[in-house]
């Protein structure tokens, strides 16, 4: 298999001119150009991505690294980063971290030796000196979802706490009395926002206890045991705002097995608008992000840095939207 040295040696260049032509960023007269075409096609040489990501760092890749691959939620946003990145020329390495700090250290380490191109991370492990190394090291990466607060790089993510208060505001809208929240793991932006968003929607009510809220882990199985603690707890819930739809699929489940009727004894809202909301019966109100185009942002965002397109950091925060279904149709008992 030629190398770039034996293309270089044929045409008469050095390696580095051959590498300026490969990656186009640096200036080769006609005459070399046409030379180093000779010498590739006499040798029939195959530029070795990885090489030319050495050289050029343009290994036409970018990596997703997300936290939870059984979660549709990631699915879909995996989805919108490698529709864009195809259309950009790039192929997508998906990464799960399974939650890990650990498995995410070792997934920055890999692809810092595999000179991708780019990094998108949707995970909640990244400390801002993971952000400062990587800016070191010049690997673009831009934050999804997940990010904390003051990163120091551009962040996309949706209106967390102004969902979390239109769950609730529906809730009661509804004529819910009582109203429960399912939240997610605090050390998530996403989960302690929309904790927050609930509590500053109910902490002034005479019916608040704090023993209205009940870890689910934004897993199904968390949901079902939170409905079980949070109905010892309090039987007069007659509202359960939980802060992803995994965990309102699994209240759902825990509900109906409990006997308790949704909407009529028990109404129920989601967070996310992944499509499992709609194959259970009733469907589930969700308050929905937009996935899609989050992810198509993000990609956007981070070819461009890694194309040279210098922008500010920014923060790029969507607008949520409630989108009410049987979960919460309930007949008000006080009209
Ligand atoms: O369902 C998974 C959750 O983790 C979503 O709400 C998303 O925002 C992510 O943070």
């Amino acid at each position: 298999m030629a190398t770039i040295r034996d293309v270089a040696k044929l045409a008469g260049v050095s390696v580095a001119t051959i590498s300026r032509y490969l990656n186009k960023n640096g200036y080769v007269n006609e005459d070399t150009k046409l030379k180093v075409q000779q010498a590739i096609k006499t040798l029939q040489y195959e530029p070795n991505a990885i090489a030319r990501g050495l050289a050029g760092r343009k290994t036409g890749t970018i990596a997703l690294i997300f936290p939870d691959i059984t979660n549709p939620f990631f699915a879909e946003l995996a989805r919108a980063v490698e529709d864009v990145a195809r259309m950009y020329g790039y192929t997508v390495i998906l990464c799960n971290s399974d939650n890990q700090a650990d498995k995410e250290q070792t997934y920055i380490k890999v692809l810092k030796q595999r000179y991708v191109d780019g990094i998108l991370f949707a995970s909640y492990n990244l400390r801002s000196d993971d952000v400062e190394a990587l800016k070191n090291e010049k690997i673009p990466l831009v934050i999804l979802d997940r990010a904390p607060r003051d990163a120091s790089c551009s962040v996309v993510s949706s209106k967390h706490l102004e969902g979390a208060q239109m769950a609730v505001q529906h809730l009661m809208d509804v004529g819910c009395k009582k109203i429960a929240h399912i939240y997610g793991p605090q050390e998530t932006v996403t989960g302690r926002e929309r904790f927050i968003g609930y509590e500053q929607s109910v902490k002034h009510l005479p019916w608040y206890s704090p023993s209205l809220v009940e870890p689910g882990h934004f897993r199904v199985d968390g949901g079902m045991a939170a409905v079980e603690n949070l109905m010892q707890r309090h039987p007069d819930i007659d509202g359960i705002f939980a802060g992803n739809d995994m965990m309102a699929i699994g209240a759902l489940k825990k509900l109906q097995r409990m006997g308790l009727s949704v909407p009529d004894q028990v109404a129920l809202v989601g967070f996310d608008g992944i499509d499992l909301t709609l194959i259970v019966e009733p469907e589930i109100t969700t308050v929905a992000q937009p996935i899609y185009d989050m992810g198509m942002l993000s990609t956007r965002l981070l070819i461009k840095k890694i194309e040279g397109d210098i922008q500010e950091e920014q923060t790029h925060l969507f607008d949520v939207n409630l989108i009410t279904r049987g979960s919460t149709e309930r007949k008000r008992t006080d009209e």
